[in-house]
């Protein structure tokens, strides 16, 4: 197991899913783990009573917070960027607001916060932002903006890289396909029709995608950056 005693860690949208799985393997490694969450306080609690990380309630999407809360924490060793949502459905009929609030959440939130934390971050830190496989396809019809928000990170990962290279900071996209949670569970309506794109047809677990944002951010991830590290059973095979 990667050691990341001592490690200053915050992970956004950690009281749930992908997010809560990595609080917990960080957590579990020895590392000083905070976590951002909006509106799930008893998961957040729940989660804190569990792992001994800290919850501090910010929504990603007020930017100014968001900003804050990032810069509160000091030097960062490690900022996973994960809080997500997702709107799908008929572009035609779906709200523009909704559509604006997951951009906000889903790009805005986490360029802000990766620059933010890149302030004090020193040399060798690591920025990870969990974006999707639907930022290379999007195999069924309904998730464009969703798509653009997970194509959108990839084009900050690859910029951000080269920003923060000259200080070995690593900047990575961590890609998941279908993935146990909330947002896409394995027993939910839409399971099935996720799983039939798979070659693997299961849901991924959420501590399959905390174990790869543990070797990113770990001594043997030094030399990753810049890339889109897909997780997806196959999807895109
Ligand atoms: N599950 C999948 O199949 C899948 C596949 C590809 C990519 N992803 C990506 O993985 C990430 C996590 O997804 P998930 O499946 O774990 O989703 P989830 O089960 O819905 O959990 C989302 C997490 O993000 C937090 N969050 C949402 N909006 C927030 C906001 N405005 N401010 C702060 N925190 C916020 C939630 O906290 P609160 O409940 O406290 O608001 C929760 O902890 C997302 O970026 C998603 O797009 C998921």
């Amino acid at each position: 197991m990667d050691d990341f005693t001592g490690k200053n860690i915050l992970v956004l949208g950690g009281s749930r899913g992908i997010g809560a799985a990595i609080v917990r393997r960080f957590a579990k490694g020895g590392g000083k783990v905070a976590f951002t969450y909006a509106g799930s306080k008893d998961a957040a609690e729940a989660l804190t009573g569990e792992t001994r990380a800290e919850a501090i309630r910010t929504d990603s999407a007020d930017r100014d917070a968001l900003i804050a809360t990032v810069a509160s924490r000091g030097a960062l060793d490690v900022l996973v960027a994960n809080a997500g949502t997702l709107v799908m459905g008929d572009p035609l009929t779906l709200e523009a607001d909704a559509i604006d609030h997951m951009i906000d959440v889903n790009v805005r939130a986490p360029y802000h916060a990766a620059v933010e934390a890149a302030r004090k971050m020193p040399d060798n830190g690591r920025i990870i932002v969990i974006g999707s496989v639907n930022g290379d396809f999007m195999p069924f019809p309904g998730g464009a903006a969703y798509a653009l928000t997970k194509s959108a990170v990839q084009g900050m990962v690859r910029g951000l890289a080269r920003d923060f290279g000259d200080r070995a900071i690593t900047v990575n996209c961590i890609q998941p396909g279908p993935t146990d949670s909330d947002m896409n569970p394995a027993n939910g309506p839409m399971a099935e029709f996720m799983r039939s794109f798979m070659a693997i047809k299961r849901h991924i677990r959420t501590d399959e995608i905390a174990e790869l944002a543990a070797y990113i951010a770990g001594p043997h991830g030094a030399m990753m950056t810049g890339a889109m590290h897909t997780i997806d059973g196959g999807m895109g095979a």
